[in-house]
């Protein structure tokens, strides 16, 4: 029921259990404009609410069957749009004032005059009118707001798009080894149990856990041969950089900019850059890890142009199990290849609107890189 219809066909709900005041109502409402029905109890009213919209209901409050007070809750729960007066009284004044606080838009006291009830009637339907404007204003401010929202989520998303093609043209190697780090750490995150805004934020920080890479000298990045422990030292600032420009951006996906910052600490404490040990390193981190070696060791890189299989990459990250890795990660990695989920990755929707990767499910991993 929009404001327009009922401004157009206001109906009016007199409830009372006295015949002639209902008729001294009705009849003063119709003069008002009003189409009027009229009810004897609560239950009935009810009846009739559901028949047809209404737009005011005048009710008393003492009634047989169901009072006036049951009928005000029904109503407000029911059809918060329809505005309640009620008659009372004089000694019901109290219960009167307590309709008022759960909903009712004014109260009559009988005996009443009929200029009063005018008078009051009018001054309801004006803030009837003013509290669905102002619903009205809500509404389209919340459409606004989501609009909004969405933009800067576009805006967020093609600044982060920017930066990762910038690399990209830095790298060649990166742009299939982010999406499927982000994908291998979703599968061993879901593996583990993680699903909803967790998994969400584990495959964006896959996106772009090696950002900070476009600090790395382009020579060393592309080096064939092996790094010197100066180049090895220069490569590993990329997590501190990576998450020193990615901060302000991710500030709302703070998993995923841990998986920046993290992706290369080791679980024996051993690794870079805050040498955290074991469940200090932040679990988004310790997949991203083993991901991001799973998909080294079975992609080509420039210094070594055949990765391993799938299964020799997975004997050496349970190698590693416990030293660099977390158990827990490779176990699942593991589980996941076992049951055949390592190579059947498959989605129709990437996460913050990062390309879309469809897999063919007889595809072994090594086949994007
Ligand atoms: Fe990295």
């Amino acid at each position: 029921m929009t404001a327009e219809s009922i401004a157009e066909s206001p109906y009016c709900l007199v409830v009372d259990d006295e015949p002639r005041l209902r008729q001294v109502l009705v009849h003063l409402m119709k003069t008002e404009g009003f189409t009027c029905v009229e009810a004897s109890n609560g239950e009935e009213a009810l009846v009739l609410l559901q028949r047809h919209p209404m737009t005011l209901v005048i009710s008393d409050l003492r009634m047989p069957k169901m009072d006036g007070l049951e009928l005000l809750r029904h109503t407000r729960a029911r059809w918060p749009d329809v505005a309640v007066m009620m008659i009372t009284a004089v000694a019901d004044v109290e219960v009167a004032v307590s309709c008022l606080a759960i909903g009712a838009m004014d109260y009559l006291t009988k005996p009443f005059h009929l200029e009063e009830v005018r008078a009051r009637v009018a001054q309801a339907m004006e803030n009837r009118r003013l509290v669905l404007e102002n619903r009205g204003y809500q509404r389209s401010l919340q459409d606004k707001v989501a609009v909004q929202a969405r933009r800067l989520e576009e805006l967020f998303m093609t600044s982060i798009q920017s930066l990762a093609e910038v690399l990209e043209l830095k790298d060649p190697y990166t742009r299939g080894h982010s999406v499927r780090v982000s994908m291998y750490s979703a599968v061993i995150a879901r593996e583990l149990g993680l699903d909803g805004e967790m998994l969400r934020q584990i495959e964006l920080g896959g996106h772009v856990h090696d950002i900070g890479k476009i600090g790395v000298r382009e020579d060393v990045l592309n080096k064939p041969g092996k790094l010197t422990d100066l180049e090895y030292e220069h490569i590993m600032t990329h997590p501190v950089v990576g998450w020193r420009i990615l901060a302000p951006l991710l500030a709302e996906t703070p998993v995923a900019l841990n998986i920046v910052r993290s992706h290369h600490e080791r679980f024996d404490g051993h690794g870079v850059p805050d040498h955290l040990t074991g469940t200090a390193i932040p679990l988004e981190a310790r997949i991203a890890a083993a991901a991001d070696a799973f998909d080294a060791m079975t992609s080509n890189r420039p210094y070594r142009p055949d990765g391993l299989s799938v299964a020799d990459a997975i004997k050496d990250l349970q190698v590693c199990s416990g030293k660099q890795f977390d158990p827990e990660v490779v176990a699942a990695l593991v589980r996941a290849s076992d049951a055949g989920r390592l190579s059947v990755v498959r989605r129709s929707t990437a996460p913050y609107g990062m390309p879309v990767i469809h897999r063919d499910a007889s595809a072994p991993a090594r086949v994007l890189a």
